[in-house]
């Protein structure tokens, strides 16, 4: 019977708050706030001219100024400097670099949205009024315009901090390129309340205006190795190697499922006196995967050298290039940043991604909660915006920005309404 009187109540007042709502448009009482309404709201807000101003200099900014894996001291001034002038707290330094912004009540549920600041060791070829202004630093891989669109989101979101229904937390990441920045990031124990989290990536293949991504598995898990193989008098060493280098293309060919993708490659051969070093990477869909790659690779290096009477060390970098893990979308997390996407953006423009051998370190975030990663269209071939992420001619469109700043926020007020919603079901 108590729990029929409160239904009843609660009904009364859901009546009531949405008569009140549609009389006022305007401002929809929270309880009664469309999705439609939101991601709308949160987009015009976004594509305002002062917003997007805002949004396109701060991405120049950062283009202008890349630094390199752990060396970002630059973006996070500039990310404190904002995050200052719109009254969010943040935590900093965060594995060096990093800050970690705060918004909403400072109580559960915790959602993080993810921004890695880390430019390429590249020399920008592309000639425009701010170009990298560092020989040899680059942001190919569109960086730049993940902090800019986390800036934007942590405008929005604090615009409307009062409705959110628990806490976000904004990782302005470094080292996200070879150095496992999230790795450091989970370290410090910044995350440790957070139950899911989600991050934007720029993408070259996509038209602006288009977002993606799958359920499940995404990006793969890789690592790195470096052998030495050392001859001995008459026994040649440049011979085994040929000898290593075919056989570790068969692993791949001969044992590996073709359905579970896998990779090995040869990056570089260098002979020093008696002996010839080489390296390579291996990258596979799943973690296991990867494990198994190294066990393969170790046995087969060490018995191909023998086999020529040569010695072999092989060394997988484990403590310089911690091993990325594979990138696994959570089935919830998708479907939140899916839906409301298609009402952000419309069905069509919002597309199932295939499952690409690249690999991030959001990986390791993906392995201690639930997670989704999403692709974001840049190419416009009027702009030239279709080089290949980590070219030197790598070109951005801008018009992604605001996209990116209204989408996340949108994600991250829906799980918070969705999450709260279930508890209290
Ligand atoms: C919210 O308001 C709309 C009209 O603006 C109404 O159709 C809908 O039923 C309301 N939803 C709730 C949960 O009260
Ligand atoms: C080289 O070969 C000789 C003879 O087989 C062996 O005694 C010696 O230990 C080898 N040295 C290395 C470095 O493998
Ligand atoms: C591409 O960029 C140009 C120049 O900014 C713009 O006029 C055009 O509308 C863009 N195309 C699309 C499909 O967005
Ligand atoms: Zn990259
Ligand atoms: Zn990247």
């Amino acid at each position: 019977m108590a729990s029929l009187a409160c239904l009843f109540i609660l009904c009364c007042l859901l009546a009531l708050t949405s008569f009140q709502s549609s009389s006022s448009p305007a401002s929809p009482s929270p309880e009664n706030y469309s999705i439609g309404d939101l991601t709308h709201e949160l987009l015009d807000s976004a594509l305002s001219p002062g917003f997007f101003h805002w949004l396109k200099s701060t991405r120049r900014s950062i283009h202008h100024h890349p630094e390199l894996a752990f060396q970002e001291l630059h973006t996070s001034q500039l990310i404190r400097r904002e995050l200052d002038v719109l009254g969010v707290q943040y935590s900093w330094p965060v594995a060096r670099t990093g800050v970690v912004a705060s918004i909403g009540s400072g109580l559960k549920p915790f959602f993080a949205l993810r921004a890695e600041m880390d430019a390429l060791p590249l020399q920008e070829l592309v000639d425009w009024e701010h170009k990298s202004k560092h020989n040899g630093k680059m942001h190919a891989c569109g960086h730049d315009a993940h902090v800019s669109m986390l800036l934007g989101a942590a405008k929005l979101l604090q615009e409307r901090e009062h409705e959110l229904k628990g806490t976000v937390k904004l990782v302005f990441q470094p080292a996200e390129e070879g150095l496992a920045g999230a790795y450091h990031v989970l370290q410090e124990g910044v995350l440790d309340e957070v139950s899911a989290m989600f991050t934007l990536h720029v993408d070259t293949v996509l038209p602006t205006g288009v977002i993606a991504s799958r359920p499940g598995p995404l990006l793969a898990a890789s690592s790195r190795f470096m052998v030495r193989i050392q001859g001995n008098g008459t026994r040649d060493p440049i011979l085994a190697v040929s000898f290593v280098i075919q056989a570790l293309q068969l692993l791949v060919s001969r044992e590996t499922n073709p359905l579970e993708g896998r990779v090995v490659s040869v990056t570089f051969v260098k002979s020093v006196r008696d002996s010839v070093d080489l390296g390579g990477t291996l990258r596979s869909m799943t973690s296991e995967g990867l494990i198994y790659l190294s066990k393969r690779i170790k046995e087969i290096i060490e018995l191909q050298s023998a086999v020529l009477g040569c010695t072999a060390e092989i060394d997988f970098m484990e403590k310089e290039r911690i091993p990325y893990p594979a990138t696994a979308n959570d089935d919830e997390i998708y479907m939140l940043g899916k839906m409301v996407g298609e009402s952000m953006f419309g069905e069509d423009n919002v597309h199932l991604s295939s499952m690409c051998m690249a690999a991030d370190d959001f990986g390791f975030y993906s392995q201690k909660m639930a997670t989704a990663y999403f692709s974001i269209g840049i190419k416009n071939e009027t702009l030239g915006s279709s080089h290949p992420l980590h070219s030197p001619h790598f070109f951005l469109d801008e018009q992604a920005l605001p996209i990116g700043a209204a989408f996340q926020a949108a994600v991250a007020i829906m799980h918070l309404n969705h999450h709260v919603s279930f508890l209290q079901s």
